[in-house]
């Protein structure tokens, strides 16, 4: 179905890497607001920066088939030399000459964190060759910036765990400008997730769009969603740390029906979802904006199976370990 090999983890280096993410919990709340659990996929994208004497910065993304000359003036600039052309605004490196390679190994709009673990990348690159000596607040608040670009309105839990590739509780300021509630989650025990990728791309800027206006037809019953999935998160966060996985699937099976009844499912994601049920997850959601992307399934006994079955359907299935 067209989704890039994600198997190939060979150019991961994380001096140079934004870490690609799963949300267990919480999406769509948290941009208003609510908590959500987060954590890192072992697979990243990579940046490297070199000199040029081409008189100006070329971006190259060779997996993605994306190749341009970024526009100096920010007006002239589509959307995702936008959110990237931040970066290089911010870090006043505009005006450089130089070349950019990204090597994503997350794929493109699967919900798996990629334009996030691209920006952290991509600053990651400057940050060691032009030696700007940036911390991971900087680089981590930079990011923020890009994904409110390539967002909408950003919660900015990708480009943290972009950022520090860590399993966490997140919760976004409730003013402009303040720091969010960051913890990183401890587990007893790793815990087996199945990731199910549709291969239909979806941009979370549209999602969360879509859920912005029916927000605003009637922002007392959408509230009303994201409370609850504010406190089935909170609980979450307490199963994993009682490595109760039973009342996590459940969680994560009614995190899915509200996600579901903000209308950010699909065909898709659906039948990911009943496939990872019938072949013994004890939950399974979609993960991250939705309307595609990717599933997660919680697959402690049968992970094996649930990644067979998906792939037999003609998907792709990745198992991956939480914590
Ligand atoms: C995307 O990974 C998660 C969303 O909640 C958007 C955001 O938090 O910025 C859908």
């Amino acid at each position: 179905r067209g989704v890039p090999d994600i198997t190939d983890q060979s150019a991961v280096d994380h001096r140079a890497c934004g870490h690609g993410k799963i949300i267990l919990l919480g999406e769509h709340a948290v941009v208003y607001g609510s908590h959500a659990i987060a954590a890192p996929v072992p697979l990243a994208v990579r940046a490297v920066a070199q000199d040029t004497k081409s008189g100006g910065v070329d971006m190259f993304i060779p997996r993605w088939g994306v190749e341009y000359r970024l526009h100096r003036d920010p007006a002239h600039r589509d959307s995702f030399q936008r959110s990237l052309g931040i970066i290089f605004d911010t870090l006043e490196l505009t005006e450089r000459s130089m070349r950019i390679e990204v090597f994503p190994n997350v794929p493109r709009a699967m919900g798996l964190g990629g334009s996030a673990a691209m920006a952290v990348a991509v600053i990651r690159a400057l940050d060691q060759h032009y030696e700007l000596g940036l911390s991971d607040e900087e680089i981590n608040a930079l990011a923020f910036r890009c994904e409110e670009v390539a967002h909408g309105s950003a919660s900015g839990i990708d480009n943290t765990v972009a950022t520090y590739g860590k399993p966490l509780l997140y919760k976004r300021a409730s003013k402009k400008g303040d720091a969010p509630m960051v913890r990183e989650l401890q587990l007893p025990k790793r815990i087996p997730i199945v990731i199910g990728i549709s291969g239909k791309e979806s941009l979370t800027a549209v999602t969360v769009g879509k859920v912005r206006t029916a927000w605003q037809r009637n922002p007392a019953l959408y509230d009303g969603i994201f409370q609850q999935i504010d406190g089935l998160t909170l609980q979450g966060m307490e199963a994993m740390q009682q490595y109760d996985l039973e009342r996590l699937g459940d969680l994560m099976n009614i995190c899915h029906g509200l996600l579901n009844a903000l209308r950010v499912s699909s065909w898709e994601v659906e039948e990911l979802v009943q496939i990872a049920r019938e072949h013994g997850a004890l939950g399974a959601k979609l993960t991250g904006g939705g309307g595609g992307g990717s599933i997660v399934a919680l697959c402690p006994q049968n992970r094996e199976k649930v990644a067979a079955a998906i792939r037999d359907a003609g998907y792709q299935a990745m198992e991956v370990d939480i914590g």
